[in-house]
């Protein structure tokens, strides 16, 4: 993935708009941002004298979607259900109880995202305990089991088929929005019931292959170097914002994929200057299908939308904010949503799974 700028230093510019981005935007105008790379790239500014979204039917296949994974139900003790994926990324909803075997991905980087739950991770790496709002970093390879505590569990895992980086920060300094000192890696422990059969789960290729050991299969005793498990909680993740402009969610990056990128939407104060934007201005991501998957607190930009439910906005047809948020924005302070986006480059597909869960209506929901 590149992540360049190749803005001009003199864009052109017709008719009526605005000099600044999403400020000021000229009377009685919605804006449009039509970008390359997912907000990275060349860009023009479309100032159009209705909400492009404000269609009154659709008829094909491209739609905006939604579903609620509240009401999926992934087996246990492991047993993730798929519903979106591409050849890049394949994101799971999963819902574990204590696993009496322990299971390696031989085909990706595994990325967990804490929605509901807490517990204990069995690592290669030794033994991490996890919490709400944990981000979990598994390298492909890794031998892991989850232990969760009493409760109910839910995991978004994000399955990655490369090697999971994150973003470089550039001017904003080695410290900004998390520390890489506020990571937490695992601590070694004598493994548990050493001398029992333990069963490894191998998924290669989307197959299962169970190979068994007369021991405990995470008997490393010491381990040096920089390929490890690690977890970042999105409390010690600290946005970047401005007072004057809405920043672009390539500003909320955590970490980089393959031809797809995971940003983390927090907390944080809207814009202060009266005329700069405090919603994301309309687009129709024209290199990126946009997954959102909501966690907590209100999500300002969108009705009807709760905790543990996922929209995803393909290639080539418009979204932006429902039309009661733009005018909802200036009565607030801030927001208080904690979402994680996953922007993929290739088109991703629904699963069957995803299907039996869809919010038929979403495409409607801006009327
Ligand atoms: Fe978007």
């Amino acid at each position: 993935m590149k992540l360049t700028n190749e803005s001009s230093l003199f864009p052109l510019r017709k008719g009526r708009v605005t000099r600044q981005a999403h400020v000021d935007l000229p009377e009685g105008t919605f804006e449009e941002e039509f970008a390359r790379q997912g907000f990275f790239g060349r860009t023009s500014h479309l100032y159009r004298t209705h909400p492009v979204t404000a269609w009154t039917r659709i008829e094909g296949p491209l739609r905006p979607r939604s579903y609620d994974l509240n009401r999926l139900e992934p087996g246990g003790p492991f047993e993730p259900v798929c519903f979106l994926r591409n050849e890049d990324v394949a994101l799971h909803w999963v819902a574990p109880s204590a696993m009496d075997f322990f299971y390696r991905n031989a085909d990706g980087d595994d990325v967990y995202f804490i929605h509901a739950g807490a517990g204990r991770l069995e690592t290669t790496f030794g033994v991490l305990d996890y919490a709400r709002g944990d981000y979990l970093v598994l390298p492909r390879g890794t031998t892991y089991r989850f232990l969760p505590s009493a409760g109910p569990q839910a995991y978004l895992l994000i399955e990655s088929a490369g090697e999971i980086t994150i973003p470089d920060r550039n001017q904003l300094g080695p410290n900004a929005i998390f520390d890489p000192a506020m990571i937490d890696t695992p601590d070694l422990e004598p493994p548990a019931e050493p001398d029992r059969e333990w069963a490894v789960h191998i998924k290669r290729r989307n197959a299962i292959t169970r190979v068994y050991y007369p021991f405990n299969p995470n008997d490393v005793v010491g381990w040096k170097g920089d390929l490890t498990v690690w977890r970042i909680n999105v409390k010690d993740i600290r946005p970047v914002v401005s007072p004057r402009y809405h920043l672009p969610p390539s500003a909320h990056s955590t970490f980089l994929g393959r031809n797809f990128v995971i940003c983390t939407f927090l907390p944080r104060p809207f814009e202060e200057e009266p005329g700069a934007m405090r919603v994301p201005f309309y687009h129709a991501n024209i290199d990126y299908d946009e997954v959102l998957f909501y966690s907590d607190g209100h999500f300002f930009s969108r009705e009807g939308i709760g905790p543990g439910m996922v929209t995803w906005h393909p290639q080539g047809i418009h979204h932006g904010p429902h039309p009661k948020a733009i005018p909802a924005s200036r009565l607030k302070d801030r927001t208080d949503e904690v979402a994680v986006m996953v922007d993929a480059f290739h088109p991703l597909e629904a699963t069957p799974a995803a299907a039996a869960v869809e919010n038929e209506a979403y495409w409607s929901s801006w009327k």
